[in-house]
């Protein structure tokens, strides 16, 4: 079977996103998914940047069955052996050794000649070697690497034991046609190529990841590496849900098999979506709220006629039938538990209580519970249980002719802190209260609310970025009332601020 491999960096490139710094459970709970919807590998981290990254690529290490567990490693021996003792308890652990061979990072970030590259790469990989049979290479910024320098390294590294080797498009540069002719190349001139996998890791900076990645893959790849919703450095990475769907539907034409489950597709999206807080434009294809809606009175009467006039995926084969009615007012915790297990969630004793209570409080605002509304309780349950400040009470006032005002009450280490502050709305003057209670300032970079299901009662979900000290902080808060939920997002940011300086995680090194 000719078939391409399906490598998921969503934990370890997509959470260099800005703002994105998900714990280890939250990591846990996103490895768990991509496990069921299929991937073949799990790039899990970059374990010497963080005591946070090395814990979660562990964790997922030990307790992640199916997929490969990826760990990334500079072509450093610090690197490569923090790498091996995070994914060592792994069933497939792979070493990801990079190395940065354009002239550019030459000069200005590793001021070494190519011979010294080559040895560097070489070496790097042996060290891998001796930990682990799987061991993968990238040379950073393959895309503006002169290209006889590509294949030199290429086949140095394979010789000395790679067994694959993945061509980094690290800027988003390259055109699909030239970016094929790339591939076709170093398979004609890198002779060992033939005997390893080749790779692909495509950057969207012109948009151009996926076609990039499928030209790689007409012309020999038979790796992509993906990240879900197409989260990663800028402008992001080749998009999981795309590639993959392209794969499937143009089969005709690509001849190419996948290992994936599609039907997963679409809540993968909604938990990365939510983890993150980084939302899917509505018009994202496949997984955008837009992707299977039809506007137009002509698409429409198509559609009723026969569904295939105007789409050409079926909304059920990426699993967007989502959205059903699960649980009502009359639900106990039996058959909450029995709803969560067929979601997939396997929560701890402690989890499944907090989780059930907080069901409790929203069926009596809301009388049906979906699906969506479930794995929303969950994602917020989990990123809720490492609360430095917690909030107590909300109480705020305003209108066209009334000046906004907020109240709150904190709790921040065991202490309760009430204060109050006025605002030019009231959202506004929830977060000067919460600033004045907390004594932490954030700036807000960028607040988004949405509705979980539809219906005037739904859940409303909303996502801030927060700028503290110069680094920024994503926070996410749901509730009925959406000042609560904005109350809730904000200090969820805080929180995440107060937890990484209270373990100082931030990196010791720049990530690639
Ligand atoms: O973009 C890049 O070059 C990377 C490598 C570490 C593969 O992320
Ligand atoms: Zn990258």
């Amino acid at each position: 079977m000719d078939r391409v491999i399906i490598f998921d960096t969503t934990l370890r490139d997509g959470e260099q996103s800005p703002g994105i710094n998900l714990n280890v459970k939250e990591k846990l709970e996103i490895a768990e998914q991509l496990a069921r919807l299929g991937v073949d590998i799990i790039e899990a981290g970059f374990p010497q940047t963080s005591v946070g990254d090395f814990e979660a690529v562990k964790a997922i290490s030990e307790s992640i069955k199916g997929p490969g567990i990826a760990a990334l490693a500079r072509a450093h021996e610090m690197d490569i052996d923090r790498a091996w003792e995070a994914i060592k308890d792994a069933a497939k652990p792979r070493i990801h050794v990079f190395l940065s061979t354009s002239d550019i990072h030459r000069k200005y970030m590793l001021n070494a000649t190519e011979d010294e590259i080559v040895q560097q790469a070489v070496e790097g990989v042996r060290r891998a070697k001796r930990y682990c049979d799987d061991v993968e290479f990238s040379p950073q910024d393959a895309t503006r690497t002169e290209p006889e320098f590509l294949v030199r390294i290429c086949d140095a590294v394979v010789e000395a034991g790679a067994t694959t080797v993945n061509i980094p498009d690290t800027v988003g540069y390259a055109i699909p046609y030239d970016f094929g002719a790339l591939i076709k190349e170093l398979f004609e001139h890198a002779p060992r190529l033939g005997d390893v996998t080749v790779s692909v890791h495509c950057h969207n900076d012109l948009g151009l990841a996926v076609s990039n990645s499928l030209e790689a893959v007409r012309n020999g790849a038979r790796q992509v590496e993906v990240a879900v919703n197409g989260i990663g450095e800028r402008a992001g990475n080749c998009s999981l849900e795309e590639v993959v769907m392209a794969l499937k539907m143009r089969r005709d034409l690509l001849g190419l098999d996948i290992d994936v489950n599609t039907r997963e597709i679409a809540r993968t999206s909604r938990l990365v979506t939510l983890l993150t807080g980084y939302q899917v434009q509505r018009n994202k294809a496949i997984v955008g709220e837009n992707a299977f809606a039809h506007e137009s009175g002509i698409h429409q009467h198509g559609v009723l006629q026969d569904r295939l006039t105007y789409e050409i995926i079926k909304a059920e084969d990426i699993g967007v039938e989502g959205g059903k009615i699960v649980l009502g007012k009359h639900s106990g915790r039996h058959a909450f538990a029995k709803t969560l297990e067929e979601l997939g969630f396997q929560l701890g004793k402690e989890e499944l209580n907090r989780s059930f209570t907080r069901f409790k409080e929203l069926v009596d605002r809301k009388i049906q519970i979906t699906d969506k509304d479930l794995e929303a309780i969950i994602a917020d349950e989990i990123q809720a249980v490492e609360e430095v400040y917690k909030l107590e009470s909300l109480q705020v006032a305003g209108g066209t002719h009334l000046a906004p005002t907020a109240t709150v009450r904190i709790t921040a280490d065991g202490q309760s802190v009430t204060e109050s502050a006025m605002g030019d709305g009231m959202v506004d003057a929830v977060y000067g209260a919460i600033m004045r209670a907390t004594g932490v300032t954030g700036q807000l970079a960028s607040f988004n609310i949405a509705a979980v299901t539809g219906g005037a009662e739904a859940l409303g979900d909303v996502s801030v970025q927060l700028e503290i000290d110069g680094e920024r902080y994503t926070g996410r808060g749901l509730a009925t009332d959406i000042v609560e939920a904005s109350a809730r997002a904000f200090l969820n940011a805080l929180n995440r601020a107060a937890r990484r300086s209270q373990r100082a995680e931030r990196p010791a090194e720049p990530t690639p």
